[in-house]
Order: structure tokens, then C-alpha cells, then sequence
């Protein structure tokens, strides 16, 4: 058994905001990551939609030939695709001549076995611009709400389709004339035909996802009328017949063989191993605006051509609101991933739209819910369960990984959790579970804290190392679960504990970590989120304003020479009875000691501080706080009230000057 993963194409009229990525191709790497980890035969395939009346309109605009448009396009979409870890097989184009050729026999098969019949039409068309209107080209009241501006295609109120002459009021859209009506010729391909075919194939398919299955029942039920497959406009692909050398095939006839023809490209020699072969699983992931395509009329375009498989599955995601509205690039009301990617890591995002992913009904991006996720459940448990470990290892364990003489039973315990999560995720992946499947793999990095926590390594010295050889095996496993979801960090977890490569998802819970091996380079997985970085993302959303920062007046080097700034090493920590945000903490500098309470309990414990070097000012004032004695102050940052411990690059001798 073999898979073929697609994403639908996206259009090579601007850059991908991230509805796309939470529609369809976030979810179709996970999926595709996870099987290759499975072993199994996969791949995923996409490429940019490069025809249509988008296409030409958005040209138009920016002023530039629909070819330079999507030349930029196509480099621009690829780009992010790849920064942000979306991995294809072949990401490839509509504009291609594979592709053209491909489309054009594609017709001429189904117009030779008589599916398709030309007919006489009347249309839109502009005198004043000198073309036909189609779609796009066309504004006007919709027939069936009243909503002012619908679209020649669609209404975007009440979503009914639509063709340009049912518009009430029409307007062309370049020069808001009204158009008048012309004949014309167009091809039509004949749905009725497939009607009982489409319908017993759609019967087999009861356990695809509701909304799915919704919009195929309701489309039967209406039954199924002839589409024209053909437009009148110059950009795009020409139709093979002598006769029309001035029509072009419609953009969602053509952009779907799509599939077939980046598959080709991809491997001209396999490529019917994948489309030709009822061994195969055509997957096709897309977002809800495209379900009618991939569940009506392309499943009816490859019955009729007969020599390729049908889709197994459409695991269609629903959208994707950001802070309450409905995204809008006409409106700008989008975030783009290039300019999410100037600020942020690319697993962060990963992890918010995977958690929230729209797979059951439309969800909510909103920003305090992206600060919140990075920094309670991506830096706070899985981040700091790797890096309080590894921090152990590197302190108390001479950075390496400790050999567990034998487990104990609650070690075992520990490593049959990662077998069952490993199972359990692989299961929930296979049912485009992502929701659930990610929230499993976070419950497990939650247990192995809960764990550290309660085995005390730092007091414990006896069992500490049979602990901290648990904690690093859930982190190597985590390693290999964490990889479909967030590969960047799975790849930072792999090269820390030097894992060796290509393990396989069924080894999960199988395998520990390289008992013996050194760390390396251990760093910090995921960086805390401000609110004030929070604040800059809606700004440009025109949500509130950027944050200005505060600045103080001017000073003289004397005015900083004054301050007497020092690392020293802390030593000894102690709480403070009573108070629930105090420490007491007892520093070196050389071999100095020096008492200095500091108000940072809430987030940093003991056994994390001690042996940390520290900037300090050692000129302060003595002060008395919590009745205790006090000189000096520990710097941190302070984000939103929460402090950061500002500690030297590398590792330097406590007393060293700071200037
Ligand atoms: N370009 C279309 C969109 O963005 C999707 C095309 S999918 C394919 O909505 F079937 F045509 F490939
Ligand atoms: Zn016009």
C-alpha cells in the first residue's frame, strides 16, 4: 500500500497567510511526515495554481504580465513553504508545459469517450474593455440574498453559487460599466452522466468527515447539471481543438490534473505507480471552499477518464477567523506567514494551529491565545522538561547522560507511557486527528515534569540518576513523537542529546536515550513571547497601536561607571518564611559572600538556581526585605512582570567585571 498526499494548489496571486496553512498544508505534512516515519511509501505533492481570472485580475493591479505575477508568486509561496518546514515531494506549477499537455490530453480523452457536449451561451461581456466577463470580472446583487457586491462565481453572504448572468445590477469590475449580453461557444462537461456512479462511489464513503459528506449529499440530492469547463479569456491553458484555439480550459477543470502532472514531473518513470494503481491512497487535503471540487467534480473528471484511481479521502478542514473576523486579503485582514517568520520560530505557529486546528468548525487565531500556548504550554512544560534535564545532566552529571543500572517499576511505567502515546498519536494522525494527536504528545512532555518534580533529583542523590536516565529517554522519544508536528524542535531535542538518526515511529517507547552519550550545544527549545511582541502583531492588524518604548535621559559613561556590575555564583537559596515570591539567596563573587533577597520564587526554584552565574549589582544600598538583610540586586528582564535571569554566554569566573 502506497500514499499520495496532495495540498490543493495555491494560487500564484500573493503570498500564503496562515488560513492556508491551518486548511490544508500544515495538516498534510503532518500526515506525510508521520508515514514517512512509519516507513511507509508517501508522497505529497502540490504546486501554485498559476491560471485564472485571480491570476490575471491581481497582475492587472500590480500592473505586470499574469507570467511575471506568477513567477514571483510561485518563488515567494515555495519560499515560505519551505522556511516554515511544509516539505513536498514536488512543488511544482500549473504553468508548466508538463502540465498544459497533460490538462489538454485529459480533455481530449473525455471528450472523445462523449462527455462533454459545446453549447451556445449567453454571456457577460465588457464593450468598453472588449471582453467577456467571467466570474470575477463581475459585481452585482445576488439573486438570492440582496447582498450588494456578490461575485460572478459566488455570493460571499449567503455562499450560493452563482453564474455572471444571474447577477442582478451587473458591473464589470475593471471599468464598472454595465455589460451587455453576447453569445458565445463553451464546452460543457456533462455531470448528469455520472450522476449514479458519483452516487454509489459516494456511498462507500460514509465514514468521511461530516462536513464532507454534507455538502456531496446536498449536491446529489440537487442533481447534478452540465458545467461549462471553458472561458473566454486570454490567460491560461488553450483548448486542444482546432476550432477554439481562443478558449482556454476553466481554471478548477485544469488545476486539479494538476496532481497528475507535478506527480509526473516528480518521477516520470513512477508516476502510474501512484495514479494508476488501486494499491494507492490518494489523499487529497484541502480547505472547505473547496470541497464541491475534490468530492464532486474531480472524482466525476476521473471516472470519466477511467485510468486513474479515485480519492480515498478528502480530510477538508473548515477556516480558520483571526481575531474574530473572517480572513480578508482584500481587506488585508491576514497574517502573512513571511512576516510571522521575521519575528517568530516556525514551531510555535506550528504548535498554535495544530491545537487549534478548524477540523471540526471554523476556529479563532487570536494572538493572546498564541502568547498564552508559547509560553504556558510550549516554553513552560515541554521546554522546560528538556531543559531543566539536560541543565541537570550538564550541572550535576557532567554532561552525560547517566547509565540506568535498573529501571525501577515506575521507571517502566514511565516508558510504557511513551509506547502507548506513540500509538495512540500514530492512531489519531491516521484519522486527521491532529487536535487530539498533538495534546497527546504535550500530556506526555506534562508527566515527564510531573515526574522530575515528584522524584526530587536534586535532593535525591541515590536515585537521581535512574531518574534523570527516565526523563532523557521521554526526551529522546519525544524526539521522534514530536517530529510531524514540530520539526524544528524534534531536530533541536535530536542533535542536544546526539540521537542517532533514523529511528522509526514504531521504535517509540522502544528505545532509550544513548545512555553514556555527551549533550551538546543544549539550548533553550522555545523563547517566551512578550506582550509587547503581542502588541506589534495586532498593530498591524490596526488592533491598538505598537507599544512605544519608554526611554530614560541621556547619561554620561560615569553616570554607568558608578554602577559596581559583577558575575557571582549563586549558592545557596533559601525560602523566606511567609512571603510567596521571595528567595534568599547567598552569592559568591571571588570568594565574597554576599546576601541578597530577590523577589523571583513564582519562576525559578531552588535546585535551577544553584551554581547559576548572574549579573549583580554589588554597589546597591543595603535594604531590609522580608526582614532580612539585603545588598545588592540579581539583573533580570522582565517580561510582563516575569523575570529572566541574565546569565554570561559562556561560562565565566564569578567576580568578572561588567562594563
Ligand atoms: N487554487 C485553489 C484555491 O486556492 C485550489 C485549487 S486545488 C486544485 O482555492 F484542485 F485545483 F488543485
Ligand atoms: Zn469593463
Amino acid at each position: 500500500m502506497r500514499t499520495l498526499v496532495t495540498s490543493a494548489l495555491p494560487y500564484a496571486n500573493g503570498p500564503i497567510h496562515i488560513g492556508h496553512l491551518a486548511g490544508c498544508y500544515l495538516p498534510a505534512d503532518i500526515y506525510t511526515r508521520y508515514k514517512k516515519l512509519k516507513g511507509e511509501e508517501v508522497i505529497h505533492i502540490s504546486g501554485t495554481d498559476e491560471h485564472g481570472v485571480l491570476i490575471s485580475l491581481e497582475a492587472e493591479k500590480q500592473n505586470i504580465t499574469p507570467q511575471k505575477l506568477v513567477d514571483k508568486y510561485y518563488k515567494n509561496i515555495k519560499d515560505s513553504f519551505e522556511r516554515f518546514g511544509i516539505e513536498f515531494d514536488n512543488f511544482s506549477r500549473t504553468s508548466l508545459k508538463i502540465h498544459h499537455k497533460t490538462a489538454q490530453d485529459f480533455f481530449l480523452n473525455i471528450y472523445k469517450k462523449g462527455y462533454l457536449e459545446a453549447k451556445e451561451t449567453d454571456e457577460l461581456y465588457c464593450q468598453k474593455c472588449n471582453r467577456f466577463l467571467p466570474e470575477r470580472y463581475v459585481e452585482g446583487i445576488c439573486p438570492f440574498c440582496g447582498f450588494e457586491s456578490a461575485r460572478g462565481d459566488q455570493c460571499e453572504k449567503c455562499g450560493r453559487w452563482l453564474e455572471p448572468e444571474m447577477l442582478k445590477e451587473p458591473k464589470c469590475k475593471i471599468c464598472k460599466q454595465t455589460p451587455v449580453i453576447k453569445r458565445t461557444k463553451h464546452w460543457f462537461f456533462k455531470l448528469p452522466m455520472l450522476q449514479n456512479r458519483l452516487k454509489e462511489w459516494l456511498d462507500t464513503k460514509k465514514e468521511w468527515k461530516d462536513n464532507v459528506r454534507a455538502f456531496t449529499d446536498s449536491w446529489l440530492k440537487e442533481g447534478l447539471e452540465p458545467r461549462p469547463i471553458t472561458r473566454d479569456i486570454p490567460w491560461g491553458i488553450s483548448l486542444p481543438l482546432p476550432e477554439a484555439k481562443d478558449k482556454v480550459l476553466y481554471v478548477w477543470f485544469e488545476a486539479p490534473i494538476g496532481y497528475i502532472s507535478a506527480t509526473k514531473q516528480w518521477n516520470e518513470q513512477r508516476w502510474k505507480e501512484f495514479w494508476c494503481s488501486s494499491d494507492t491512497r490518494l489523499i487529497h487535503f484541502i480547505g472547505k471552499d473547496n470541497i464541491v471540487f475534490h468530492a464532486i467534480v474531480w472524482p466525476a473528471m476521473l471516472m470519466a477518464h477511467g485510468e486513474f484511481i479515485l480519492p480515498s479521502e478528502i480530510p477538508a478542514n473548515e477556516f480558520l477567523n483571526i481575531e474574530g473576523r473572517k480572513i480578508s486579503t482584500s481587506r488585508n485582514w491576514a497574517i502573512w506567514l513571511s512576516d510571522y517568520l521575521e519575528t517568530f520560530e516556525p514551531d510555535p505557529l506550528r504548535y498554535i494551529l495544530t491545537s487549534n486546528a478548524p477540523e471540526k468548525g471554523d476556529v479563532d487565531f487570536t494572538w493572546d491565545d498564541f502568547l498564552a500556548r508559547n509560553n504556558d504550554e510550549l516554553s513552560d512544560i515541554l521546554g522546560n522538561f528538556v531543559n531543566r534535564t539536560l541543565t541537570f545532566i550538564q550541572r550535576y552529571l557532567g554532561g552525560t547522560i547517566p547509565y540506568h543500572k535498573r529501571w525501577r517499576a515506575k521507571d517502566e511505567e514511565m516508558l510504557k507511557k511513551v509506547k502507548e502515546t506513540g500509538q495512540e498519536v500514530g492512531e489519531l494522525i491516521e484519522h486527521f486527528e491532529f487536535k487530539k494527536a498533538i495534546k497527546s504528545v504535550m500530556a506526555l512532555a506534562k508527566e515527564g515534569n510531573k515526574f522530575f518534580d515528584y522524584e526530587r533529583p536534586w535532593e535525591n542523590q541515590e536515585t537521581r540518576e535512574l531518574t534523570i536516565s527516565t526523563c532523557a529517554s521521554i526526551i529522546a522519544n519525544l524526539g521522534i513523537l514530536l517530529e510531524p508536528f514540530l520539526p524544528f524542535t524534534a531536530k533541536s531535542i535530536r542533535d542536544m542529546i546526539c540521537m542517532q538518526e533514523n529511528r522509526q515511529w514504531d521504535e517509540i517507547g522502544k528505545f532509550t536515550a544513548n545512555e553514556g552519550g555527551e549533550l551538546k550545544d543544549i539550548r533553550i527549545l522555545f523563547k517566551k513571547v512578550s506582550k509587547e511582541q503581542i502588541q506589534v502583531e495586532k498593530a498591524k492588524l490596526g488592533i491598538g497601536s505598537a507599544p512605544e518604548i519608554e526611554h530614560k535621559k541621556e547619561i554620561e559613561i560615569k553616570d554607568f561607571e558608578k554602577l559596581e556590575l559583577v558575575i557571582a555564583e549563586i549558592k545557596d537559596v533559601q525560602e523566606i518564611k511567609g512571603k510567596e515570591n521571595l528567595l534568599n539567596i547567598r552569592l559568591k563573587i571571588g570568594d565574597e559572600d554576599r546576601q541578597v533577597v530577590a523577589g523571583i520564587k513564582k519562576c525559578y526554584k531552588r535546585e535551577e538556581l544553584i551554581g547559576k552565574k548572574v549579573i549583580y549589582l554589588a554597589n546597591l544600598k543595603p535594604k531590609t526585605i522580608g526582614g532580612i538583610k539585603s545588598k545588592g540586586m540579581i539583573l533580570a528582564a522582565d517580561i510582563d512582570g516575569k523575570p529572566i535571569l541574565l546569565i554570561p554566554e559562556t561560562d565565566v569566573p564569578s567576580g568578572t567585571r561588567i562594563r
